[in-house]
């Protein structure tokens, strides 16, 4: 596996929309991914979309629809929430880093206290002990002083924590560009190129594909 393998996992937050539009984005940027959704995920997955999604017997047109034709044979990797035997559970296995989009409140009070209880908790764990990129996109409002000291601690221990809160000075047009924000400045942090949104700066220029 090369080191620029990414770990992409989706929890019970709303927003899937989020991590559906990342995969597809990682997946044209030419990326292997190592994919691993938690039970809450999918029933968000269902409330937020026409998608549903089976954890025990996983097929990526489930989650991608059309968009799943974008993947080259194996550069989706599958992971079941509870299969610590996943390379992703180690990190001997190396990857250029993982996001958790969305990422839930109870996901990342987890991530946050070392809990390791899933798969989705271990990888993030163990992105964090192996100092690689470690992407939080919680989604959650309004935030109890527990939750935001969970994501303090989060940042503490060297997570990015970067919530889907989409800005308006790119105009968005659409729920779509809105959605591209968020997942052009999770690309931004695990340093895949994209144009998803136009970038502020004297020029003006770039143009969102
Ligand atoms: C439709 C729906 C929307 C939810 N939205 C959120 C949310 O925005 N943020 C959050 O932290 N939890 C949300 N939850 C609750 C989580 O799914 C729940 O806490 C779950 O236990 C998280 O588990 P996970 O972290 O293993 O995915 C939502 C649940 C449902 C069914």
């Amino acid at each position: 596996m090369a080191v620029t393998d990414l770990v992409l996992a989706m929890t019970g937050a709303s927003g899937a929309p989020y991590g559906i539009r990342l995969l597809e984005v990682l997946l044209r940027a030419g990326r292997n991914v190592h994919l691993t959704l938690s039970p809450a995920a999918v029933e968000v997955i269902e409330q937020e979309t026409d998608r549903k999604v089976r954890l025990e017997r996983f097929e990526l047109a489930d989650l991608l629809g059309d968009a799943a034709a974008l993947a080259a044979p194996g550069q989706v990797r599958y992971h079941h929430f509870r299969d610590f035997r996943a390379g992703i559970a180690s990190g001997s296995f190396l990857t250029g880093g993982m996001a958790v989009c969305p990422c839930s409140m109870g996901t990342a009070a987890a991530v946050a206290h070392g809990l390791s209880q899933n798969l989705i908790h271990r990888a993030a764990d163990v992105h964090l002990k192996e100092r690689r990129k470690l992407v939080l996109v919680p989604r959650e409002t309004p935030l109890h002083l527990i939750q935001l000291r969970n994501l303090a601690a989060c940042a503490e221990a060297g997570a990015v924590v970067l919530p889907a809160m989409p800005a308006f000075y790119t105009r968005p047009r659409s729920l779509g560009d809105a959605l591209d924000f968020i997942v052009g400045r999770v690309c931004d942090q695990l340093g895949v190129e994209h144009r998803l949104f136009p970038r502020w700066g004297p020029e003006g220029e770039a143009a969102a594909d």
